[in-house]
């Protein structure tokens, strides 16, 4: 069954792992949800209120097992009551803190959580780690999150459901490397375009503004010639790490 009203598919997802598990959400709960890219610096700034009988669906990366760090994430959203189904997609670690984090932002937001879901998707230091997921029943679970959030929805005295995390969040300091750009560098911009959080100049696309870059690798994957890259022992040395610990794959978890 679908949800009788407007559905929103909005994340933040710079590699794309966040973003196909929102549209397999918000895929069953509507034929036509409208979707909203956070990760674009310009969409976060354009103010967006939802009325009551509309349904939010956001979701999120978990860096460090919180929210990512972007400070104006849901600065333009604002809910009237409005119902909220959360993902929080992580590689193949654990999700900590994050959908707590979530939750509680939205509450600010003036949304109300209906439902959550905790995803694994590759993650973003290594290719092996999470390597094929989403699979097919990771979507499947995805799908039944929306499902089971539309049913919810249609009954008139829901509440919303008990997550994981704890408050005060896990403290964390962001990883000692970032990708800068060498002498390939043609200048085309994809970079500059492709950040999310404006931490690369237009001028100088070699250069990084490590205090807001969030060692996202979306501008890695953007660049055509190979330039922007992670060069740094400290990196190669938490790929290593993290390949090694994270080899038995987890398993989707859904919160109504
Ligand atoms: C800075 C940073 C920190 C991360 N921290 C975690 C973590 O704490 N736990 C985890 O399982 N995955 C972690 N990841 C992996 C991402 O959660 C995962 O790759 C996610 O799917 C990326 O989302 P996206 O493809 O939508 O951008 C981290 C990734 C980055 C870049
Ligand atoms: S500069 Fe940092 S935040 Fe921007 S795309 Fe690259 S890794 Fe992500
Ligand atoms: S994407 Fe690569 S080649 Fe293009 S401006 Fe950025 S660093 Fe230079």
């Amino acid at each position: 069954m679908y949800f009788h009203g407007k559905v929103t598919a909005a994340c933040f997802s710079p590699t794309g792992g966040t973003r196909a598990y929102v549209e397999a959400v918000a895929g069953a709960m509507s034929s036509a949800p409208e979707a909203w890219d956070l990760t674009r610096p310009e969409t976060r700034r354009q103010p967006r209120s939802f009325g009551a009988e509309e349904v939010l669906v956001l979701g999120v990366p978990v860096y460090y097992g919180r929210v990512p760090e972007v400070g104006d994430l849901l600065a333009g959203l604002t809910g009237t009551r409005t119902p909220a189904v959360l993902l929080a997609v992580y590689g193949n670690r654990a999700i900590d803190d994050a959908l707590l984090e979530l939750a509680d932002l939205c509450d600010a937001r003036g949304f109300r959580v209906a439902a959550a879901g905790e995803f694994i998707a590759p993650h973003t230091f290594s290719e092996h780690i999470g390597a094929g997921r989403p699979s097919g029943a990771d979507l499947e679970a995805a799908r039944a999150l929306g499902r089971g959030a539309a049913d919810k929805l249609a009954r008139p005295d829901w509440s919303s459901p008990a997550l994981p995390g704890k408050r005060p969040y896990r403290s964390f300091q962001r990883a000692p490397f970032y990708p800068e750009g060498d002498d390939r560098c043609v200048g085309c911009g994809a970079c500059v375009r492709t950040c999310p959080v404006e931490a690369i100049a237009p001028q100088t696309p070699v250069r990084t503004d490590p205090e807001r870059c969030l060692r996202c690798l979306a501008c890695v994957r953007a660049c055509p010639t190979g330039s922007r890259a992670v060069r740094s022992e400290a990196f190669l040395a938490t790929r290593s790490r993290l390949e090694g610990a994270l080899k038995e794959p987890r398993q989707p978890a859904l919160y109504f």
